[in-house]
């Protein structure tokens, strides 16, 4: 039996725009997104002799084949078409579910690079990103890291110029949203709250953090804070707290503010401490 780990990191949407509904019922889309620090942890017994199994230490986590790691390694080992004779996969969760941060993603993102390296890489990047599409939209994504354009269903990547460092706080209000509802919900029609990708591609381009900031936005943000006035609320204040840009990640519902210094980054994760839960966090 073999112990392998894996750092499993959140992704951010620092933009999202909704371009319309496909006719397999996803939804065809456009974001800029970046990997951040914030991370599950991902242990993986390989070769247990025993049946598959799944721990984590939190109890809202799946522990079975529904679990997004454990569809992953199912997948891994199906496509090389070879046997591990049991794996045991332990989860040590830091990334709050349903808050668009990735958290699922990103450890079954995890468990095919951690796989892939045990294995002797049988799968080329290109070969590996396919994989993790069939498990999930962000899975691609956490894969690839750093700072991409994701489009399609949020599969097909470009590499972008890193986002500039920065801090952020990133916030978890006291309600959580299921990315299925959320997006059952989005009407075309009343979506006037886009991203201007291009000007983020340029800030991007340019190095520009400020001007990156300023172009923070996520079509579906509307959708959430129509219903959950926390969504405006936190925004409010990190920007009272110095923020450069704040808005909603993915399909919510947690919010992130962009900071240029660590000290009011962690003023506004102090402030918002008692109304929800809070992290800080840089690019990965
Ligand atoms: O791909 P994944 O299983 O992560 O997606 C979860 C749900 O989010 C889908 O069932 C779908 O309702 C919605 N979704 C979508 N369009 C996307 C990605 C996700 O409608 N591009």
């Amino acid at each position: 039996m073999t112990t392998i780990r894996e750092p499993a990191y959140a992704k951010l949407n620092l933009t999202l725009d909704v371009l319309g509904k496909r006719p397999d019922g996803y939804h065809e889309l456009c974001s800029v997104m970046q990997l951040i620090s914030l991370s599950d942890g991902v242990e993986l017994d390989v070769g247990t002799g025993e049946d598959w199994r799944l721990e984590t230490d939190r109890e809202d986590v799946p522990t079975g084949s529904e679990n997004l790691a454990w569809r992953a390694a199912g997948l891994f080992y199906k496509t090389l078409g070879k046997d591990p004779q049991g794996i045991a996969i332990r989860l040590t969760k830091r990334i709050p579910s349903q808050a668009g941060l990735g958290g699922g993603s990103a450890d079954a993102a995890a468990v095919l690079k951690a796989l892939n390296r045990h294995e002797g890489n049988p799968f080329s990047q290109e070969e590996l990103l396919c994989l993790g599409a069939k498990v999930g939209s962000d899975v691609p994504f956490c894969i690839f890291g750093g700072t991409a354009l994701a489009e399609g269903r949020g599969e097909r990547l470009t590499r972008l110029p890193d986002m500039p460092q920065c801090f952020y706080c990133i916030a978890m209000p006291d309600f959580s949203i299921s990315t299925t509802t959320l997006f059952d919900r989005v009407d075309q029609k009343t979506l006037t709250y886009r991203p201007d990708t291009k000007a983020m591609r340029a800030a991007l381009e340019a190095g520009d953090l400020l001007q990156a900031a300023g172009q923070l936005c996520n079509a579906l943000e509307p959708v959430v804070s129509r219903e959950h006035g926390d969504i405006a609320a936190i925004r409010s204040i990190m920007e009272d707290c110095g923020a450069l840009g704040t808005s909603m990640t993915g399909s919510g519902s947690a919010v992130f503010g962009i900071f240029d210094a660590f000290d009011m980054a962690a003023m506004a994760s102090m402030t918002l401490m008692e109304k929800c839960r809070t992290f800080l966090s840089r690019n990965v």
